[in-house]
């Protein structure tokens, strides 16, 4: 199966299914990529059963295939840099292709050095996580993190082509399945009621990776983010209703330090279900609907700040609320919803708003 974006820049397939990383050479044949060299670079934690296999399809002298330990400390620019020299050493030409196979941060590294390395190679992308899957590998934003903070320095750049193949979720872990399925339900609340009651009823099929459940689930949040990316690629309106959820988890993460008690999905549904009761408590989203929410995300277990912070915290979240670099003036901007499926965009509130609704949360 397969689904087209199409953007200014480009028109570029999404194949899903299982198993189908392994027809490489048919797929770049297919789109017409005819490398003369390729660089596969993949995420350490892959399989070594699926990552021998992919090599077998693309064995060639030329090809190089390396190994990396992907994590958001080297999303960085040495790292960017480690990957152009090496393009640059191995003569790689336009007509080349640098294959990312791996999470969002293996993407979105890969991505950034393959947009500006000779003004730009040709990219492809298969994204090896849920959250992957269904997020970060479609819309072409890539990017690194510097001292300012995550994603700062980046590119919008398209690729060529993305594999999305479930054969690599068999091995992710339960944690990294909830991350997908966070930005899943933001998919659904923020533009598909009737694929929100979808998950609801299926979740525990598709966090338990039942086969036709999880692919369901995975082409049509990818169908919600084509939708919005098409008609907004640069994020100039529609595309931040994307952000649905993520200034609380932003703010989240950051407050926590971004360490292993609350990583971004989980943060992910933090928010979503803070937003939601702010959204109810400004009279934009009915008690009925947001009790749906709710209780789903009670379902998930994740519903309860108090686990996370404590009054202390209550500054430092709104502080870094203020600083979101979706922000612009002191006051906090944020995605509503009105309804599921009618999001509202440009909700500004002041710190002194927010630090009190988050006090009726967690004090
Ligand atoms: N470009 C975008 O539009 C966009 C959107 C959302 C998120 N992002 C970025 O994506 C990143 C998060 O992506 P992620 O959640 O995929 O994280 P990730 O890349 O860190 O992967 C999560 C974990 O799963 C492991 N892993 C990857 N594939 C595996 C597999 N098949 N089996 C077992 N383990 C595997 C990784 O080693 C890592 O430990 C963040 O840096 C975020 O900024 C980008």
């Amino acid at each position: 199966m397969r689904l087209f974006i199409k953007t200014k820049e480009k028109k570029y397939p999404i194949y899903f299914g299982e198993n189908n990383c392994f027809k490489i050479k048919k797929i770049l044949i297919q789109n017409k990529i005819n490398p003369k060299k390729l660089m596969v670079i993949y995420d350490k934690n892959i399989p070594k059963k699926i990552v021998s296999k992919f090599k077998t399809r693309i064995k060639k002298d030329e090809n190089i295939i390396l190994e990396f330990n992907f994590n958001e400390k080297i999303k960085n620019l040495n790292t960017v840099k480690k990957i152009l020299d090496i393009l640059g050493k191995n003569n790689f030409n336009r007509n080349d292709c640098l294959i990312s196979m791996g999470g969002g941060i293996a993407g979105d590294i890969c991505a950034f050095a393959a947009s500006i390395y000779k003004r730009g190679i040709k990219f492809v992308n298969i994204p090896t996580t849920l959250l992957s899957q269904v997020d970060s590998s479609i819309g072409g934003k890539t990017g690194v993190n510097n001292f300012l903070g995550k994603n700062m320095i980046g590119t919008f750049c398209q690729p060529n082509l993305v594999i999305a193949d479930i054969v690599f979720l068999r091995s992710l872990p339960k944690r990294e399945m909830i991350c997908g399925y966070a930005e899943i339900l933001k998919h659904a609340l923020i533009s598909d009621k009737k694929f929100f009651i979808f998950l609801k009823n299926n979740y525990k099929d598709i966090l338990n990776l039942k086969s036709n459940t999880i692919k369901r689930a995975i082409f049509r949040s990818c169908k919600i983010k084509k939708a919005i990316v098409e008609k907004d690629e640069r994020e100039s309106n529609l595309r931040k209703t994307l952000n649905y959820g993520h200034t609380f988890a932003h703010a989240f993460e950051s407050t926590l330090k971004y360490t292993n008690k609350l990583n971004h999905g989980e943060a992910v549904l933090l928010g979503i279900l803070t937003a939601s009761k702010f959204s109810n408590k400004e009279r934009l989203l009915a008690k009925n609907e947001f009790s749906l929410i709710e209780n789903h995300i009670k379902e998930l277990k994740y519903n309860n700040l108090k686990n996370y912070f404590n009054k202390n915290s209550i500054n430092k979240i709104s502080n870094f609320m203020i600083k979101d670099k979706k922000n612009y003036g002191k006051s906090i901007n944020l995605v509503l919803l009105r309804k599921i499926a009618k999001p509202v965009l440009n909700n500004t509130y002041s710190q002194i708003k927010v630090k009190k609704f988050l006090s009726s949360l967690i004090d």
